[in-house]
């Protein structure tokens, strides 16, 4: 049991299982057995800001649900709702989809403006509480100065603040932001998303690589050749375009979750599985990764003409290329990257491409290949050559495969949310990830001075590996199927 006194920090010796968390209600205790009739569960809970929003309806509210189905949610646990509209609790509710009234019984909605100091007061008095920053993200900065002034933030073992993504919009508004953030909250309040995360099977790169000892000593630059990671799907901006035509795929995929799947496929293992630690690692990777020079984006045919998209409109739908990370076990590995909307098929990939034996002895080799596939239906590849069958010597390929029971997983936000109101970070992303990421793809964006790209893409047709003249120059693709 972890105790945190209210008054002052006291330390009381476990005597129940588990963790929970406590407030002590008296600051004199003289025995054992008064200490514990001054003992009460801290009241815990969660504010949505942003709670009209469509990010509250389609993923946080289900992702609550599913917590306390289980039983995951601490007892007396809250969920409110906060946004400038007043629909007022009932119709909220409603707007939600349906759920059992036990668990709306969990839910509230207040009106609440995070401009207005005045409305603030009217959120809960919970002892610990989460606040998820479901808004713009112009309004960021606002938002934690405001929670900041009113007071929500002050202690920071029981309050703390998530980000959705972007945090920041190139590598100069992200130092910015940084700088607000670090001025107004401690790094552990701080819990940056990126829902991929939360995805079980991305997770599944870490443990494969140091559950095992089978992987660790091929994985580097005497072993590999090149990693590809591939981010593609099938649809296009959905509607989306208010917001996508002003960020595009470098902002939306290459900045957040491709880094963060290449840190987790490149980094060195962490000397424990904690938050420090890992992010620690992390960090250090992506310091180490830059761009290369084959760098191609793209948009796709109609993206145009979309609904809220201009006819000139030059945001990449695309972008493929290489990056190299500059240290000890990667020097020299090409990391190419592809990801794209309107493409032939919704996958999340990485592949392994292993260096050929030294001696070409066997008449059919190919490169061994290691191929991770953390979406959809998640599977481990091993392809290595075997003797095929028969009178000769020559060697085909055999696929060895572990198919990844992804159907027993949790969504993203489910884990993402568990965590944050549990006070994990391990797998948020640190300020100086964040910071780094945009370093990397920051020329990418071209809002500097020189631009290494052409800056209109190169249109590409629906159902395409992206603007194939151009892409197939950068490395011969093991494109997913
Ligand atoms: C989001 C992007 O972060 O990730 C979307 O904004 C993208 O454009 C989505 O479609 C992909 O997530 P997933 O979980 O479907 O791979």
């Amino acid at each position: 049991m972890h105790l945190s006194g209210q008054q002052y920090p006291l330390y009381w010796p476990q005597f129940t299982s588990g963790y929970e968390r406590v407030k002590i209600t008296t600051t004199t205790p003289t025995t054992m057995m008064e200490m514990e009739q001054h003992i009460e569960p801290l009241t815990r809970g969660i504010v949505i800001f942003g709670a009209t929003g469509d990010l509250c309806k389609r993923k946080l509210i289900p992702a609550l649900y599913k917590l306390w189905q289980k039983g995951l949610l601490p007892k007396g646990f809250s969920i409110t709702g906060a946004a400038r509209r007043d629909p007022g609790r009932g119709r909220w509710i409603e707007s939600l989809g349906d759920y059992p009234v036990d668990f709306t019984l969990l839910l509230d909605y207040i009106s609440c403006d995070l401009d207005n100091q005045e409305s603030l007061q009217r959120l809960p008095e919970t002892d610990d509480t989460t606040y998820f920053l479901s808004v713009p993200p112009e309004r960021y900065e606002n938002a934690i100065i405001s929670l900041k002034k009113g007071g929500f933030l002050d202690d920071s073992e029981t309050s703390r603040v998530v980000i959705e993504k972007p945090f920041g919009y190139d590598l100069k508004s992200a130092n910015h932001l940084q700088s607000v953030v670090g001025r107004h909250l401690r790094e552990k309040q701080v819990y940056r998303i990126d829902h991929y995360l939360g995805k079980d099977t991305v997770n599944n790169i870490l443990a494969t690589r140091f559950g095992n000892t089978l992987l660790e000593p091929l994985w580097n630059r005497e072993y590999i050749e090149e990693i590809q990671i591939f981010a593609t799907e099938t649809i296009g901006c959905e509607g989306r375009s208010q917001y996508y035509d002003g960020a595009g795929v470098v902002r939306d995929m290459l900045q957040n979750h491709m880094l963060q799947v290449l840190a987790l496929v490149a980094m060195e293992a962490p000397c424990k599985m904690d938050a420090k630690e890992i992010r620690r690692e992390k960090t250090k990777v992506l310091s180490a990764t830059r761009l290369g020079k084959k760098l191609i984006t793209g948009q796709y045919e109609g993206y145009r003409e979309e609904q809220g998209v201009g006819p000139e409109s030059m945001t990449q739908t695309f972008v493929a290329g290489d990056l190299y990370i500059d240290n000890w076990r990667w020097k020299g590995v090409p990391f190419h990257f592809m990801t794209g909307k309107k493409m032939p098929f919704q996958c999340v990939e990485v592949v392994i491409k292993l260096k050929a034996p030294p001696l070409n002895l066997f008449e059919g080799e190919t490169n061994d290949r290691i191929v991770m596939r953390l979406q959809p239906h998640a599977h481990l590849d091993i392809r290595i050559d075997v003797k095929s069958p028969g009178l000769g010597d020559s060697v085909e390929e055999a696929t060895l495969t572990h198919r990844y029971p992804d159907w027993l997983g949790v969504d993203g936000y489910e884990k993402l949310l568990y965590d944050a109101i549990n006070d994990d970070q391990s797998h948020f992303v640190h300020s100086e990830e964040v910071i780094e990421s945009w370093r990397i793809v920051d020329d990418l964006l071209c809002t500097g001075d020189s631009c290494p790209i052409r800056t209109a893409p190169y249109l590409y047709k629906e159902n395409t590996w992206g603007p194939m003249h151009k892409t197939e120059m950068i490395t011969q693709w093991d494109y997913p199927a």
